[in-house]
C-alpha cells in the first residue's frame, strides 16, 4: 500500500502518459495567460520526457499552444560540456522542444557546463535565485534514474541540497555510455538542482514507463526513505505525482 502523500496515475502505455502530462502543462500554460502571468515550468531531459515534448509541439503546432509566457529550468547539464555538442542537454532540448515552439529564448534557462571550477558554486546560487526570483516552480516534470537519482542528485544527495556539481553514479555513466560511444566518454561530473530545489516546486510529476523501471519506481513510493535512494525523500512532501504506464506501475503495491 501506498503510505506517503504520493497519488499515483496509471496509463495504458507511455503515450497516454505523455499526453496526460503534456495537457496538464498546456491548461497551467494558458491558465497562467489568462493571468497575465508566467508559466515556470522545471524540464528534465533523457528518453522519460520525449513524448511529453512532442505532444506540445503537437498542441502548439495545430492547436494554437502558444509558449511565449513560458518561462523553463532545466534540472542538469553535464560538466564539463559544451551547449553545441551532440550530448549536451541544451542539444537535448532543442532538438526535441525549443526549436519547435515560441519560447522567447530568454526564457530558457539550462545550467552552464561550461565554467570554470572556480566560479560555479557563484553560479549555482545564481540558478536558485533565479528560480525564486521567476516565481518558483509552477510544475516539476523529473524522470528517475536507475539509482534512485532525480535530476543528478545521486545516492548520497540530501533532501535539502541545492544546486551544485555533483559526480555522477557510475551506474547513471554507465546508462549514459551508448549515447557518448562509450564510457571512457561520459563526464564524471554534472551541475544539478538539488532535492531541496526541486522539493520547492509547487507541483512535482515524477514520469516514468517500461519494465526497467518498475523496480525503482517501488522502492521511490513504498520504501524507507532514505538518502540512498533520493526519490524517496518525494515522501515527504505534497503535491507529488507519480505518472506511471502499467509496466513501471506493476510492482506497486
Ligand atoms: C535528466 C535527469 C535524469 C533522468 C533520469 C532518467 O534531466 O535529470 O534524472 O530523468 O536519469 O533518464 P531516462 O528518462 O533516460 O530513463
Amino acid at each position: 500500500m501506498n503510505r506517503s502523500g504520493i497519488s499515483i496515475k496509471v496509463y495504458e502505455n507511455r503515450d497516454q502518459e505523455a499526453a496526460a502530462v503534456a495537457q496538464r502543462i498546456a491548461d497551467l500554460v494558458k491558465s497562467k495567460r489568462g493571468k497575465g502571468e508566467k508559466a515556470v515550468l522545471g524540464l528534465a531531459t533523457g528518453a522519460t520526457p520525449i513524448g511529453v515534448y512532442k505532444e506540445l509541439i503537437r498542441l502548439h503546432r495545430e492547436e494554437g499552444l502558444s509558449f511565449q509566457n513560458v518561462v523553463t529550468f532545466n534540472l542538469d547539464e553535464y560538466y564539463p560540456m559544451q551547449p553545441d555538442s551532440d550530448q549536451s542537454y541544451v542539444a537535448f532540448m532543442q532538438q526535441h522542444l525549443f526549436d519547435h515552439v515560441d519560447i522567447p529564448s530568454e526564457n530558457i534557462n539550462i545550467p552552464d557546463g561550461t565554467l570554470g571550477q572556480e566560479v560555479v558554486d557563484t553560479y549555482c546560487e545564481a540558478y536558485e535565485q533565479k528560480i525564486v526570483n521567476a516565481g518558483g516552480l509552477d510544475i516539476q516534470l523529473l524522470g528517475i534514474g536507475r539509482t534512485g537519482h532525480v535530476g543528478f542528485n545521486e545516492p548520497g544527495s540530501t533532501a535539502d541540497s541545492l544546486t551544485r556539481l555533483v559526480t555522477l553514479n557510475e551506474v547513471t555513466r554507465q546508462d549514459a555510455a551508448p549515447a557518448f560511444g562509450g564510457l571512457k566518454n561520459v563526464p564524471s561530473q554534472a551541475i544539478t538542482m538539488g532535492v531541496g530545489t526541486i522539493a520547492k516546486a509547487k507541483n512535482i510529476i515524477l514520469m516514468a514507463w517500461g519494465e526497467k523501471k518498475a523496480e525503482i519506481v517501488k522502492k521511490a513510493i513504498e520504501g524507507e526513505i532514505t538518502i540512498e535512494v533520493p526519490a524517496t525523500f518525494l515522501q515527504e512532501l505534497e503535491g507529488v505525482e507519480f505518472v506511471l504506464d502499467k509496466e513501471a506501475a506493476s510492482l506497486v503495491s
